[in-house]
């Protein structure tokens, strides 16, 4: 498709299904020399085929490793598993969950297990890389999985909504703080894209038709869509991008 990636050793959280599935064959896709795929399983949400042997097929060099990412150990495992090709290059915390239930009165335990996932589970990510980019003297890219919802709020996804909001800022502030190492840390926030979380819960699924009906472009997106923007991010095109939240949504948050 392109070699934007040629050369870079690509690690994606949440790979198994969904947007991370097609951010790590589009990395595949896209020219990456070796890419890790990872999850809390293997197996695909959409069926058929994992994403391993989908990257396997291409040619491109492929480990998976189960991770569970609200597991600060685990996700310290999954980037020491990149040494194995030289180190990180490109780190995709992609891994998030929805509730079936997230108004404002949220249940604790859900809160808690969200935020275990869709914040803390980010932060180790990024922290995990950056300490192995910062260790091998290497510049390098960190993408955070936010979400539309973490720029506008929604009365039906407020612990998401207030996770996906820490993942922006949290994609601002690590910006800051490793860019003099040539580290850029930036966040995609996609719309309603496509894929089995929208389609299983509920609440997402009702709304995402009068979602489709606002958006400019009068469709949901592709994991593909969000998997280009992404490559590009980790790419060297992106080479003076950091610290922004992306926007791939059609143009939905940009009208009233
Ligand atoms: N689909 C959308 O419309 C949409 C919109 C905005 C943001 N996002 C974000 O994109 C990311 C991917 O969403 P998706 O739609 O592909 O969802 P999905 O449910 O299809 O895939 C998510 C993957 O994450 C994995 N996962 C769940 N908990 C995990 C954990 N603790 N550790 C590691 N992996 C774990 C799941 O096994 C699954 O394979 C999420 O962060 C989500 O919040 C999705």
């Amino acid at each position: 498709m392109s070699d934007i990636l040629k050369d870079k050793v690509v690690v994606v959280t949440g790979a198994a299904s969904g947007i991370g599935r097609a951010i790590a064959i589009g990395a595949a896709q896209h020219g990456a020399r070796a890419v890790i795929v990872s999850d809390i399983t293997e197996t695909s949400n959409e069926g058929g085929r994992t994403t391993t042997s989908e990257i396997e097929a291409l040619g491109v060099a492929v480990r998976f490793h189960r991770t569970d990412v609200s597991q600060r150990a685990q996700v310290d495992a999954l980037v020491e598993a990149a040494a194995e090709f030289g180190g990180v290059d490109v780190m995709v915390a992609n891994a998030g969950i929805t509730l079936r239930s997230d108004g404002p009165d949220v249940a604790e335990d859900d809160y808690r297990r969200l935020m275990s996932v869709n914040l803390d589970g980010v932060l180790f990510s990024a922290q995990a890389a950056a300490r192995q980019m910062k260790a091998n003297g290497k510049a390098g890219s960190i993408v955070l999985m936010a979400s539309m919802g973490g720029i506008a709020g929604a009365g039906m996804t407020v612990a998401y909504s207030t996770s996906k909001g820490g993942v922006v800022l949290m994609a601002k502030a690590l910006a800051d703080a490793l860019g003099p190492d040539g580290i850029r840390v930036n966040a995609v926030a996609p719309g309603v894209i496509d894929t089995h979380l929208v389609r299983t819960n509920p609440g997402i699924a009702a709304a995402s038709e009068g979602f489709r009906q606002r958006t400019p472009l009068r469709r949901l997106g592709k994991p593909s869509e969000i998997a280009d923007s992404v490559a590009w991010l980790g790419s060297d095109m992106a080479s003076y991008v950091s610290g922004i939240a992306l926007l791939v949504d059609g143009g939905l948050l940009s009208v009233i």
